[in-house]
């Protein structure tokens, strides 16, 4: 029997998902969960790389663990765990630092968007390095296949050079990492942007049906469908967007009564959004039962802990023999 690869995949912890997160991310996590041999990591150090507030940390973690778990990670399959508690991460990160030019990193289309969104006027020398820490982590588990959102892709490059140059100049130590998109990359959030916390246009997987439906009426549609029957362009419209995510099977009827005129953006943002709510309703009771069992959200990351834990030994000290650090 051939070897499953390893899927290394992570998100920072940044409170309860969205479904940019799920969709970008998390939904793939779970499908690829069995044909693949998966471990997810809590990027708390890359928290860092933007804030200095570490007092809701662990608080945004366990809220992001329960929904990891609840929309179907299964932690005995798939080791869940935090890259602060493995020192392993740091060692590495370090190492990696000396194959990568600054030039390198500073053409980093993610970290230059990130820039602008934060309006940040100069950058932090771990910011810079983010990138590296996230090879370091992806590397660390000898991770094959990095399932992950668009505006990841860029650092799964730069780890592809770190991991060629790495093999090259000490020993085969790495496999070369892939990128595996989703098929809906890049959610746009209720404004049409790009869907994120920072920016107030979420809808998040925990939030109930009712808040579902308040957001989705906000979202912006099509600007030049005023009246109910004004024609409608689904191409440019969010909600049709969110209908090809999670109402498939209706979205050429509602492609062609939106482009008509039959379909008005009330009617049709109700549906979208009793769609939405249906897909996460099956996943609230064990969200729920984790986030009032936070103890057993500790238990679970511990033995991820564990677990991940000896894997990072392992390949550290085999980079240490390559490098003749030993
Ligand atoms: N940078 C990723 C994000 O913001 C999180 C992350 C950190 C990650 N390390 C990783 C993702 C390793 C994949 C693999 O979503």
């Amino acid at each position: 029997m051939s070897r499953k690869k390893r899927i290394l995949s992570g998100m920072r912890p940044t409170g309860k998902l969205h479904l940019g997160n799920y969709v970008g991310a998390l939904e793939n996590w779970v499908k690829l969960q069995g044909e693949y041999d998966n471990f997810h990591l809590i990027a708390d150090y890359h928290v860092l790389t933007t804030q200095t507030d570490t007092s809701q940390i662990l608080e945004n973690t366990l809220e992001m663990v329960a929904d990891w778990i609840a929309c179907g990670i299964d932690p005995d399959q798939s080791p869940v765990f935090r890259q602060s508690q493995i020192k392993e991460h740091a060692e590495l990160h370090l190492l990696f630092s000396m194959l990568v030019t600054t030039a390198r990193l500073e053409r980093n289309p993610t970290l230059k968007e990130q820039a602008k969104d934060l309006n940040m006027d100069s950058l932090i020398y771990g910011h810079l390095g983010y990138p590296v820490l996230q090879s370091a982590d992806i590397l660390l588990y000898k991770g094959e296949v990095v399932p992950v959102g668009e505006d990841q892709a860029p650092h799964v490059e730069i780890t592809r050079e770190i991991a060629r140059k790495f093999n090259t100049l000490y020993g085969e130590v790495f496999p070369i990492p892939q990128t595996k998109l989703a098929v809906i990359p890049r959610l746009p959030g209720l404004d049409g942007a790009k869907m994120s916390k920072s920016l107030n246009n979420t809808i998040l997987v925990a939030d109930s049906p009712d808040e579902v439906q308040q957001k989705v009426m906000r979202a912006i549609t099509d600007p030049q469908k005023i009246r109910r029957n004004d024609p409608g362009h689904p191409e440019v419209c969010n909600v049709f967007t969110y209908h090809k995510q999670f109402n498939a099977q209706e979205v050429p009827q509602i492609e062609a009564d939106c482009k008509s005129g039959v379909l008005g953006c009330v009617d049709c943002k109700k549906n979208c959004a009793k769609k939405i709510s249906d897909t996460f309703a099956p996943y609230a009771d064990k969200r729920n039962h984790l986030i009032n069992h936070k103890s057993e959200l500790l238990d679970i990351i511990a033995d991820g802990e564990k677990r991940a834990g000896k894997v990072a030994r392992e390949t550290m000290e085999a980079v240490r023999e390559v490098m003749k650090l030993g």
